[in-house]
């Protein structure tokens, strides 16, 4: 199974492809997780990346573009893969694309913009992991304790309010142009097309 997480900040991306990637036994490819890491290794690329996230910018296509490449060439994406936060502009879409990288399906997150603040402010982290809790909303079983290693959960530096509010004006100037992107190449009945499913991210998690 090949499938790409489409949706703003805090649609609930990485909170489903803890589910879908077990589902499918699939690795998730997460841009954001990735660019985290290299700011906590303290690599070129993360001193670079972190200006970037932290202002609610997007880092260049180039960039990326090279590191999901790279990644696609380990051999657990040989069964599939999970694109959370990817592609999100025109020009990396293009280039997967080109690239002959095969989507079965494209699953947009839809959630209205005044849900996401709040789900930010109480968003808390595993880093290690990946794994997402909500103060309210999913909240761990101990408080600010990751369930499976009890470890410490952290805020995310780009979940302020006046970031969270720039990352959502780029997602509506740049990502969302996705929608039609892929709407139409699903339309299009071309050989190779993935399948579009827009599903609401409001809701119980699990629903
Ligand atoms: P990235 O890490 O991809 O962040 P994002 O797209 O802004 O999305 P988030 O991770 O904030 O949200 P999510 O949809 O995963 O929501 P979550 O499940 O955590 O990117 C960060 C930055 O890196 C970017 O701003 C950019 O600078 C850079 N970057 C990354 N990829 C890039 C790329 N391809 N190109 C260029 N730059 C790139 O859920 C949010 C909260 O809501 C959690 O607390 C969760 O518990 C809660 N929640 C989830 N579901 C529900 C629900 N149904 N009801 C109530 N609460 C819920
Ligand atoms: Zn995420």
């Amino acid at each position: 199974m090949r499938l790409i997480l489409l949706g703003a900040p805090g649609a609930g991306k990485g909170t489903q492809a803890t589910f879908i990637k077990e589902k499918f036994n699939i690795p998730q490819i997460s841009t954001g997780d990735m660019l985290r890491a290299a700011v906590k290794a303290g690599t070129e690329l993360g001193l670079a990346a972190k200006k970037v996230m932290d202002a609610g910018g997007l880092v260049s296509d180039d960039i990326i573009i090279g590191l999901v490449k790279d990644r696609l060439k380990e051999p657990d994406c040989a069964n599939g893969y999970l694109f959370d936060g990817f592609p999100r502009t025109i020009p990396q879409a293009d280039a997967m694309k080109e690239a002959g990288v095969a989507i079965d399906y494209v699953l947009e997150i839809d959630v209205p913009d005044e849900a996401i603040v709040e789900r930010m402010s109480g968003r808390r982290v595993h880093p290690a992991s990946g794994r997402t809790y909500h103060v309210k909303f999913n909240p761990p079983k101990v408080a600010g304790k990751d369930d499976l290693t009890g470890e410490e959960l952290i805020q995310r530096d780009d979940d302020q309010e006046a970031t969270v509010l720039k990352r959502l004006q780029v997602y509506h100037e740049q990502t969302e142009l996705l929608v039609g992107y892929y709407n139409q190449w699903a339309e299009s009945g071309q050989p190779g097309a993935p399948k579009y499913r827009k599903i609401a991210g409001v809701g119980p998690v699990e629903s």
